[in-house]
């Protein structure tokens, strides 16, 4: 009886790029969902960008755009992103839909109706100065336990506390830099804490069939023991204009949070594949439902989709997951991904570099399991892994015997010789190698495939057709040897399929075949139907090219360009009044200002206000200002930028200032200069100062705003 799925992965937030560590989900999905596909279950596989939230709406916000515009442009890229990676969905939508914002408000309109909404005032930090309630992230100060400065509201980096915003001293907006003040407001509640809820919870959360056993152990700390006491809080689902998501019904101002319309946004996008595709959304989604439904997701939102989403569920009368599988992290040679390193890899960029994506789709699959733990990406495994198994061991036994096939044999294959052993040896193990996929073993079922092709290469050794084929009178034994390696490649072909589809469609072309399902296993080559001439399959890996990755991700940290040039007069009169005889130069780094003697350093032509508009100036506050050991000219600099985040400047004014006189006080700085890796560290961005021709013998002089300015603030 064909299976009928819906199968998810998370949605990713629209306001970054998808990076290899986004990969490990995507791919795992896709080669679990392709595996279903081929054992001809029905299988939708539905995904969408995440869209909505505060951070998508102030990253819109300082990038001069409206988030509609931002979650667009994103959504390309992730798409292009996807359709690189050959991750299949059936569907990708966004949470900023009409469908989306329909469901999210049925359910809630249904969970009110089930008594489980309740209003409740909350005390929260409000920005006076862009007149908004500042989510926990969107507050620093310094830490209540270990006085670190500059903390997130919600947990200190320096010592691992956790705590609320309120108990940070000297807090600060990280969005306007002002002093944020205490204001209450009424939220909506959904109530966990519920009796039914909680009944509900222990019972879907401690069932034997669902759950990976680490998850439900996580949970049954929250839901407690039947009769016992449970954690559970009530859930705060709403947020206070301006917010970008869907409006409350009924509650003007008051919005979504985007924890609670992102899940639906797996509904949203199935129910627009659902009208797409003519199938019943109620039949796939009501509490009877004969349908199965999966969610592929990382470890670190698990609670959203093992408590809240099953709950929301359950509660407004749609059907509960069949189960949620979550994985682990990916780090890579160890350590967690780096921008400085190069190991914060882009799914664009190891395109862009030609990289095959068959090779991280396999070398993945080779890793994963159906546990939480994290997966390590060792570059050099890497490429050793891709190069020994799938080249040196699976290509190689079709690239050694498939061209005698066609040449000496007219493609045809010897019928008598299907009947092998060997054959029969790697049709055995199909059912073996179909239960570790299913059950997600993906790096169990690799190794036992790599086994079958080990086995396959001791015959071909054993054989030599190299050697058959310049012998008289071998030519039967040359097609026996050559048809039997083919066959058994044929069957290592369908179950590497859910892992290299690209790979698998070529080769199912060069044979001449109907593309593999899991039950042509036993369906050997036809020997009345000639194979095509063999086409080359798969590259080795080049170490240098990963090399090149890693230099390509840390490069675009690194300025594209030289810095900008010191500037000097204005060439023409005509471009406006003439400036005095100190130009705002640059202090910069000792890198940066290596390119001060660039050539074009000197006389610049006027410049358009297109150009101009290029320099992202902003205003910035110096967190922090210190001496770097080791450099006479520079001084280490933390900026804070507002909702732009903090960066570290290296800043070549130790001359003048004293790291304690600068700490605390605004300046301006370019904040889109390409970082820059320095001997002490990054590098990431410029301080403005004035100084004479002479390079700051008379003096260095840095900006400073008017009173009034914030952190943050574009300069223009
Ligand atoms: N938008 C939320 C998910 C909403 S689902 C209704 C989100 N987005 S995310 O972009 O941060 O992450 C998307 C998925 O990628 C998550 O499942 C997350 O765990 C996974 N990963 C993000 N970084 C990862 C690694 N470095 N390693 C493995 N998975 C990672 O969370
Ligand atoms: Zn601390």
């Amino acid at each position: 009886m064909p299976r009928r799925l819906l199968v998810t992965s998370a949605l990713p937030y629209a306001n970054g790029q998808i990076h290899i560590g986004h990969l490990v989900e995507y791919l795992q999905t896709d080669i679990w969902v392709r595996f279903q596909r081929m054992r001809g279950h029905e299988v939708w596989y539905a995904g969408a960008d995440d869209t909505h939230g505060t951070p998508i709406m102030l990253r819109a916000e300082s990038e001069g755009i409206t988030p509609k515009q931002l979650i667009d442009r994103v959504w390309h890229e992730h798409k292009a992103d996807f359709d690189g990676f050959l991750v299949s969905f059936d569907h990708f939508g966004s949470t900023d839909c009409d469908e989306n914002r329909e469901l999210a408000q049925g359910i809630y309109r249904n969970l009110k109706a089930a008594g489980l909404i309740e209003l409740r005032a909350v005390e929260q930090f409000y920005d006076p100065v862009k007149a908004m309630f500042l989510p926990d992230r969107f507050v620093k100060g310094e830490c209540p336990k270990c006085g670190a400065a500059d903390q997130y509201g919600d947990s200190c980096e320096k010592c691992g506390a956790t705590y609320s915003p309120t108990e940070l001293k000297n807090p600060y907006s990280a969005v306007s830099g002002s002093v944020p003040v205490r204001k209450s407001s009424e939220h909506h509640f959904f109530k966990l804490s519920d009796p039914r809820c909680e009944a509900f919870l222990r019972e879907w959360t401690q069932h034997p069939d669902r759950l990976q056993p680490e998850a439900r152990n996580k949970m049954r700390e929250w839901v407690g023991e039947e009769g016992g006491e449970s954690k559970l809080g009530d859930w705060d689902i709403s947020r206070d204009a301006p917010y970008f998501g869907f409006e409350i019904p009924d509650a003007p101002g008051k919005y979504f949070y985007v924890w609670l319309d992102a899940p639906v946004g797996y509904y949203a996008s199935f129910l627009q594949l659902c009208r797409a595709r003519g199938l019943d959304f109620a039949e796939w989604t009501r509490p009877d439902s004969a349908t199965e439904q999966y969610h592929f997701i990382g470890k670190d939102i698990l609670y959203f989709h093992t408590l809240f989403w099953p709950a929301m569920l359950r509660f407004a009368g749609y059907r509960t997951p069949t189960n949620v599988f979550a994985h682990g992290f990916l780090t890579v040679d160890g350590e967690k991904m780096s921008k400085s390193r190069g190991t914060f890899i882009t799914a664009a960029s190891y395109l862009q570099q030609g990289l095959d994506p068959e090779w991280l789709r396999y070398y993945f699959a080779a890793k994963l399991n159906a546990s939480l733990e994290d997966i390590d990406l060792k570059l050099e495994d890497f490429v050793a892994r891709v190069n020994s198994d799938l080249v040196g061991k699976y290509v190689n036994i079709a690239s050694r015997c498939a061209g005698f096939l066609a040449k000496r044999f007219d493609g045809r294959v010897d019928g008598a010789a299907l009947g092998h052993p060997l054959i029969a040896q790697l049709r055995a193990a199909a059912d073996e190698v179909a239960a570790l996929y299913e059950a997600r073993e993906f790096g169990k079922a690799m190794r036992r495939v790599m086994e079958l092709a080990d086995a396959v290469n001791v015959f071909v050794d054993a054989e030599k057709p190299w050697e058959l084929a310049k012998l008289d009178g071998r030519d039967a034994d040359l097609h026996r040897v050559c048809t039997v390696a083919l066959e058994c490649f044929r069957i290592l072909t369908l179950y590497l399929k859910p892992v290299l589809p690209a790979v698998a469609g070529k080769v199912e072309a060069f044979l001449g075949i109907a593309p593999l399902v899991w039950a042509d296993v036993g369906q050997g080559l036809n020997a009345d139907h000639p194979v095509n001439a063999y086409q080359h399959l798969m590259q080795r890996v080049d170490s240098k090219r990963i090399d090149a990755l890693v230099e390509a991700n840390r490069q675009t940290l690194e300025p594209a360009k030289a810095a900008p040039a010191k500037p000097s007069k204005p060439a023409g009169a005509s471009s406006g009044p003439s400036t005095p005889n100190t130009s705002a130069g640059a202090a910069m780094s000792d890198a940066a200002s290596h390119a001060a003697g660039h050539p074009h350093a000197t006389d610049n032509p006027s410049i358009g206000i297109d150009d101009f508009a290029k320099v992202d100036l902003r205003i910035a506050r110096i967190a922090k200002a210190e001496h770097v050991e080791g450099a006479d000219k520079l001084l280490r600099l933390q900026l804070d930028l507002g909702p732009l985040g903090t960066r570290q400047v290296f800043a070549g004014i130790k001359s003048a200032y004293a790291p304690e006189a600068l700490e605390g006080r605004l300046t301006v700085m370019v904040a889109n200069l390409a970082p820059r890796k320095m001997k002490f560290g990054l590098s990431e961005g410029m301080v403005l100062a004035a100084s004479d021709d002479t390079g700051g013998v008379a003096g260095l002089f840095i900006l400073s705003p008017d009173s009034g300015a914030q952190a943050g603030m574009k300069v223009k």
